[in-house]
């Protein structure tokens, strides 16, 4: 029985008929804020092909934070530019280093919010990857080291959780050891499991200052076509101890976000990346598109496909937008 019997445009008559049988809203308890932070202090700098988005020093940083609680936001994820960089990316592991910092100032501070901290050798190499190189080739586990004291360096500073983004097989496991080494079992880890190679890192690249000097990330990053093995990638982390897993980016991706939401009982979680953020930017700022409006439908269309966590550089403007 179809027309006229039914007529599905009887529940979306009037605004109360939608409200009654709208499925879900976005919530916005599941936002994560990226950040930049680089040396220096009282410092700050604007993303060029990022608008709203601003590299930081530490102290700014802080401030920031101090707007995030504010908004209710639940945490942030740092990302470090070093004032040097090196072939092993060793400048990630000083204690006094800028995301440290960053962290040891949001801690001091007391802010009601989580401080988690990408894991990764990219922002920290002279070459851009994030791996080691030795003969020309990214090696996997002579990386995993440097990732395990990485993530121990941060967990010492404060970090909340770990988010390991660099791809090389079996960092969780080893970061898992090296955390539970020292006593940090209570810190989480929060995978980039299914992480695509995709160009959508466009303007981080220009945020993070982590382009690769030479060649792509295609030998460890996941081919855009395979979403079954995105599955295997998931279940890897999840053996290794991952507690929250990711998928990267969210928009083009949104059929791995279902699969892996449904197939897994885990936390999902879905970076809303650097280009999906700036398209709208640009879009928006052309006239082209409502800002708003896009924003509010990928997010819900995010959530939709199954992520409970969105890491996403609107989660301020959303948050504003959608206050009472
Ligand atoms: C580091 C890392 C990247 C992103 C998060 N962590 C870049 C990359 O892998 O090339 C991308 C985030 C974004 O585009 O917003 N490995």
């Amino acid at each position: 029985m179809s027309f006229p019997t039914h007529r599905p445009r009887r529940l979306r008559r009037t605004e109360l008929f939608r409200n009654l049988v709208r499925e879900r809203s976005i919530n916005t308890a599941g936002f994560v804020y990226p950040m930049f932070v680089c040396p220096g202090k009282n410092f700050e700098h604007e993303v060029g092909a990022m608008p709203g988005v601003y590299q930081k020093s530490p102290d700014k940083i802080v401030e920031e934070c101090r707007e995030i609680e504010q908004l209710g936001i639940t945490g942030v994820i740092l990302f470090g530019l070093p004032d040097h960089k090196d072939p092993r990316g060793l400048v990630s592991l000083d204690s006094d280093g800028v995301v440290q910092q960053a962290i040891q100032g949001i801690k001091r501070a007391k802010l009601n919010i989580l401080v988690m901290t990408d894991v990764c050798l990219c922002e920290y190499t002279d070459h851009g990857h994030c791996g080691v190189i030795e003969d020309g080739e990214i090696v996997n586990d002579a990386t995993l080291e440097i990732l395990g004291e990485q993530a121990l360096s941060h967990a010492r500073a404060g970090a909340d959780l770990v988010a390991p983004s660099d791809m090389m097989d079996g960092r969780i496991g080893a970061i898992r050891k090296r955390l539970d080494e020292h006593k940090f079992e209570n810190v989480p880890i929060m995978a980039y499991s299914a992480k695509y190679c995709s160009g959508f890192y466009g303007p981080f690249r220009e945020a993070a200052h982590s382009a690769p000097l030479v060649g792509d990330r295609r030998s460890y990053q996941m081919d855009a076509a395979n979403a079954y093995e995105g599955l295997r990638e998931v279940q890897f982390d999840l053996d290794e101890g991952a507690d929250i897993v990711m998928v990267k980016p969210a928009l083009a991706y949104l059929d791995v976000i279902r699969l892996v939401r449904d197939n897994f009982d885990a936390p999902v979680a879905a970076y809303n990346v650097s280009g999906e953020y700036s398209m709208v930017k640009a879009a928006a700022h052309n006239g082209w598109v409502d800002e708003k409006r896009v924003v509010l439908e990928i997010l819900l269309g995010i959530q939709r496909a199954g992520a409970e966590i969105i890491i996403t550089y609107h989660a301020k403007d959303v948050v504003r937008w959608l206050k009472p």
